[in-house]
């Protein structure tokens, strides 16, 4: 009993914080089941090797190659992961408020591409 009016306080909560809360808070990457927007990551994850240097190489390369535009060296895994840890590479490639849109004059990258990007940003950047 104790335990039911317990799960229904949290549920109330809950909901009350929802329907208050703000524009969700891009800085936390804390993964709360509940509330996560679902996000098909595939199966199996992104990880660089497999998807995010191919995605890289095809669309971004040509202008951030060595001593690349914007301070990237897209080609270099570890300004990859520079740009996916500082929110910079998320926020290029869904045309965020505040960032330059990427890739440069292009069409935006397709859905399923951004998702990759995201998953593998939020998904620890494996290699
Ligand atoms: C046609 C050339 C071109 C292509 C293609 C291109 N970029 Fe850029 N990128 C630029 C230029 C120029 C800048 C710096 C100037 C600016 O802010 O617009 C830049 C800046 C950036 C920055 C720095 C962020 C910022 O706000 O300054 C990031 C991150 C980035 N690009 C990522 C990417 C990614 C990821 C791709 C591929 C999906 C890509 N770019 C494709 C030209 C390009």
């Amino acid at each position: 009993m104790k335990k039911t009016i317990l799960t229904m306080a949290v549920i109330t909560t809950m909901f009350v914080a929802c329907k208050s809360s703000k524009p969700a808070d891009t800085t936390s990457t804390k993964p709360t089941e509940t509330t996560k927007p679902k996000m098909d990551c595939g199966n199996p994850e992104p990880t660089y090797a497999n998807d995010i240097k191919l995605i890289m190489a095809n669309n971004c390369l040509k202008c951030h190659g060595e001593g690349g535009k914007g301070g990237y060296n897209l080609g270099d895994v570890n300004d990859v992961k520079r740009a996916g840890a500082n929110g910079d590479l998320v926020g290029v490639v869904k045309w965020s408020p505040g960032y330059a849109k990427m890739p440069a004059r292009a069409a935006k990258l397709d859905d399923a591409t951004i998702a990759k990007i995201e998953c593998w940003v939020k998904g620890g950047m494996k290699i």
